[in-house]
């Protein structure tokens, strides 16, 4: 007799389950992301489901856990949850999740729901906040070497800067995911003014395209510029994923040549709001760790 899935334990993914995370992604339609995943399960903690025809994984979910902030707390992004096709509308997504709700216990969650995935959150008790869209496509601009703020490749030396700009901005400890920020991306840039780091974003890639986030800036101009300097050339794609209230940025992006890709709703779960500055929050690193 088959385990039935309701009885599947549910264990701690690590780096040797890479590739069948991977596979899983895939199965859904989803990018592999392999860096992504490695990233992710690094520095948050991955639980997932074994399939019990030991085909690989039958679900995953990552859980980014960040410390608290001077005017912040503690918070947890949950990202990748991801059931097997051939397992979906069964319980598992469910199942996952309330072993993440409880394992967080008073710490606040939050979430990029896909449309699949919302009813889910909803029926747990998560609430909408926000809307994220992710758009794509080589960007092409006029002169890009054009933009009124300065912006510079990020050094060792800026990294203490760039955590205070974090914490202030985030309002939750984020310095566990920005210490990894060097080795992930493969570009990492500032914007100063007067000696003081005024935002900051990285450049990472995927086989397909680069994505540029996380994206923190003081204002649209210096997102912007930090924007140009980090675009891969006309020939490779762009990605990006930004809250709609940064409808300014968003218009400039498609009149440069990004088509909308996905909406995804921002949910909170322990808060009604998330702590932080988001006018200054303009992209996500990825929807997996918001
Ligand atoms: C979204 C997703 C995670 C949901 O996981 P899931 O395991 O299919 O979800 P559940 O089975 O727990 O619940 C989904 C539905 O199945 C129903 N269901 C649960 N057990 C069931 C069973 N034994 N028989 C029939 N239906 C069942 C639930 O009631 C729910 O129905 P409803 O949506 O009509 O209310 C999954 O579909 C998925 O991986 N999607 C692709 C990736 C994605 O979008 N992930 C979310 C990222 S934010």
């Amino acid at each position: 007799m088959p385990t039935p899935l309701s009885a599947l334990p549910i264990r701690r993914l690590t780096m040797r389950d890479l590739t069948d995370c991977a596979d899983l992604a895939e199965d859904r339609d989803w990018a592999r992301e392999e860096h992504r995943w490695s990233l992710l399960l690094s520095a948050g903690t991955g639980h997932g489901i074994d399939d019990p025809d030991g085909k690989g994984l039958a679900a995953t979910c990552v859980v980014t856990s960040y410390g608290r902030a001077p005017h912040g707390g503690e918070l947890s992004a949950v990202g990748m949850l991801l059931i097997a096709g051939r397992h979906a509308r069964q319980g598992l997504g469910r199942r996952l999740m309330t072993h993440v709700l409880h394992e967080a216990g008073t710490t606040p969650l939050v979430l990029h729901a896909t449309p699949q995935g919302r009813p889910l959150y909803e029926r747990l008790g998560f609430t909408g906040t926000g809307t994220t869209e992710t758009v794509l496509g080589a960007l092409r601009l006029p002169d890009p070497t054009a933009s009124p703020v300065a912006t510079r490749p990020a050094t060792a030396a800026d990294l203490p800067a760039i955590v205070r700009l974090d914490n202030e901005v985030f309002g939750a400890d984020r310095t566990h995911i920005l210490t990894r920020l060097p080795a992930f991306a493969d570009r990492l840039r500032v914007a100063e003014e007067a000696s003081t780091i005024t935002g900051y974003a990285a450049a990472w890639p995927t086989p397909a395209t680069d994505v540029i986030g996380p994206l923190v800036a003081r204002d649209t101009d210096t997102a912007k510029a930090l924007v140009t300097a980090l675009a891969p050339g006309p020939d490779r794609p762009l990605r990006t994923s930004v809250d709609v209230r940064h409808e300014e940025l968003l218009s400039w992006l498609k009149e440069h040549g990004l088509e909308p890709s996905a909406l995804t709703t921002l949910m909170t779960y322990g808060i009604p709001e998330l702590p932080g500055d988001r006018t200054r929050q303009f992209a996500p690193l990825s929807l997996a760790t918001d």
